[in-house]
């Protein structure tokens, strides 16, 4: 998730683009850059590994004149390539004429790098982006699209896989910039003879609130006078013109009070977008794997080692790996891992899960698993940390940056991620097929669409939370993947309201926590599917009757359309049928607004919650 602004007007575009970016930096600061047209023919570029502020001291220190009234620039969340100057965005052809900077995910970079490479392109970073600017710049210079850069653009778009907001200059066209758009956002700002481009209106609202969002496979040239749209094919197109209303700060939080609400909503396009990529020809790619089949095939033992919500993400890990592959998986918190002396060798698989790379915990396990010899997959959020870098492949989440201190879109990206891995294991011992393989990763692939119906389904959360936010406690119930479920649900009410919660597995009751019910108690159960494992949805429903009739006040997190369970629930909170190992994609979300919700209600601040850090980088 990237932070793109273009802009052609009648001001000097480097200050503009500046601004906007600066707004945008929430989506992404591992580089920035920026490239500008000066109307004589010339486009200049310059960009910095780090946060905005090194792009700006670097400009500072040029003489090189930034001049010209056009021109756009990048924050970069990376994903293909690390945070350094050689990935920043802009990209340039060999020529420099033509300059690209991307958001998105471009599945089949590989290919056309090759294919490049094969005509003597020197390609010159790691990136997926860079090939763009390459084909753009060969489609204008020669061909059917010869100096046509918009009909240049939709011909190379129209070759590409995968998910992109890319803008295109030309040094040729120092009165334009021509965008694309697939599966990933772009809008158009309309001021006083100026024309804005962005990710997100943030960049541009100070100047203008008249907008247009542009659909699916849209290709968008803005003049300083205004801006055309054509589809893919050159045939004209409809975008939908808005008004915005929001101000600044809410357009940085997508028009909500608190960036963990606007990320609770990203859910489903963070878990697509983790997903995007990882199944070609039915067979399951891992980032940069580094690890070839042979050794996924000769591991003997999992151990997940995380800490807080992507513990709880491990915890699921564990029912699909060992569903699905039969090894037998051990769950750790990484603060406990290595002082317990685990038994590890060359056949155990350690994956260590952290959304900030970050964290000292997960860190140190690393370190003692490699030093036991172990081979370490890391699942990580952030390209380039050190938790990656000191593993021997990585699994990215491809999230965004996630500005809320409680944990959400990151953690539903790791449970896809860790499914992934499960998948990958299965593929290379042999214990699924690639039919099977590729069935499973489909109802993966599903998931997005359910997670959006589990958010449109959220006001009766939001309801209950009100009602709630007195409470002096709350007690989560849940059984097999609705157990960590459970976890989840008590650490954000935890974390955000302050509130004593805690989670049980639900047959746990009986064996002391039953005590601990009284008159009023709410009491969040997580319900299986009564189409799932029928024999979990009784006992759950046995648990239900036995804390009612102690005088429990029941919230269950139930499957659409389970009536059995409507006469138990105080408070129903719904959620679309999924297949079993995926439930916790969609039970999680009302427990995530459920506990911002009453956080909100009870005055605190949702993004920044007391005494917690986002990257916990301390042992
Ligand atoms: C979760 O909401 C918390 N922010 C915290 O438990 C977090 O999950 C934990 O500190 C692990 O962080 P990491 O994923 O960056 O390693």
């Amino acid at each position: 998730m990237c932070g793109i602004v273009g802009y052609v007007g009648n001001r000097p575009a480097l200050n503009v683009i500046l601004d906007g970016l600066r707004r945008l930096e929430y989506r992404g600061y591992d580089s920035a850059g920026v490239a500008v047209l000066d109307g004589r023919g010339g486009l200049a570029v310059e960009r910095k590994a780090g946060q905005l502020r090194n792009l700006e001291a670097r400009l500072d220190e040029l003489d090189v004149p930034f001049e010209g009234t056009a021109g756009m620039g990048h924050t970069r969340w990376a994903t293909h390539g690390g945070p350094t100057d050689r990935n920043a965005h802009p990209h340039r052809d060999g020529t420099g004429k033509v300059a690209v900077v991307h958001n998105g995910i471009i599945e089949n970079f590989a290919p056309l790098r090759a294919e490049l490479e094969a005509a003597g392109v020197e390609l010159t970073s790691d990136t997926d982006t860079e090939a763009a600017a390459h084909l753009v710049a060969r489609a204008y210079a020669d061909g059917p699209t010869a100096g046509d850069l918009a009909a240049s653009v939709r011909a190379v778009c129209r070759r590409l896989h995968g998910a992109f907001t890319l803008l295109f200059t030309h040094a040729e066209h120092p009165d334009m910039i021509v965008a694309a758009r697939r599966s990933s956002p772009l809008v158009v700002g309309l001021g006083e003879g100026e024309t804005f481009l962005a990710s997100d209106v943030a960049a541009f609202i100070e100047h203008t609130r008249d907008a247009v969002e542009l659909g699916q496979d849209q290709v968008v040239t803005i003049r300083r006078d205004g801006y055309d749209v054509t589809d893919l094919d050159g045939n004209p197109a409809e975008a939908k013109p808005f008004r915005v209303t929001w101000d600044l700060a809410a357009a940085e939080k997508g028009g909500h009070d608190y960036f963990m609400l606007k990320e609770i909503e990203e859910q489903p396009t963070a878990v697509a977008n983790t997903l995007r990529g990882h199944l070609t020809d039915r067979r399951i790619v891992l980032d940069e794997q580094r690890l070839a089949d042979g050794d996924l095939r000769d591991v003997d033992k999992v151990f997940v080692v995380a800490c807080g919500t992507a513990y709880h993400s491990g915890l699921l890990a564990k029912y699909a790996i060992e569903h699905w592959t039969r090894l037998p998986v051990e769950v750790e918190l990484a603060s406990e891992f290595r002082y317990r002396d685990p038994v590890l060798d060359r056949q155990t698989l350690v994956v260590a899960i952290s959304q900030s790379g970050e964290t000292m915990d997960t860190l140190e396990a690393v370190r003692h698993a490699k030093e036991q010899k172990a081979r370490v997959l890391a699942i990580c959020n952030t390209n380039g940390a050190q938790i990656p870098r000191e593993s021997d492949a990585v699994l990215y989440t491809h999230a965004g940056p996630e500005i809320g201190v409680a944990a959400t879109k990151t953690f539903t990206s790791q449970i896809a991620a860790n499914y992934l891995v499960g998948l990958a294991l299965a593929q290379a011992r042999g214990t699924k097929y690639p039919d099977e393989v590729a069935r499973e990763f489909a109802e993966l692939e599903a998931m997005p669409d359910a997670m959006a119906a589990a958010l449109d389904g959220v006001e009766a959360a939001r309801e209950l939370a009100r009602d709630l936010a007195p409470s002096r406690a709350v007690l989560f119930l849940g059984r097999h993947v609705g157990f960590p479920v459970a976890l989840e649900g008590a650490l954000k009410l935890k974390e955000l309201a302050y509130m004593h919660a805690e989670a049980f597995a639900a047959g746990e009751l009986k064996h002391g926590p039953i005590a601990l019910i009284e008159d009023g108690l709410p009491v969040v159960v997580v319900m299986p599917s009564p189409k799932g494992r029928a024999v979990l949805h009784a006992k759950l429903l046995s648990n239900i009757q036995e804390i009612t009739a102690r005088g429990a006040r029941t919230v269950v997190i139930a499957e659409e359309g389970d009536e059995t369970i409507r006469p138990f629930a105080h408070h129903l909170l719904e959620v679309p049928a999924v297949p079993t190992l995926l439930q916790p994609l969609v039970s999680t979300v009302p427990l995530q607004v459920l506990a911002a919700e009453i956080a909100r209600a009870r005055g605190y601040d949702v993004d920044k919650p007391r005494n917690l850090a986002k990257s916990v980088t301390v042992e």
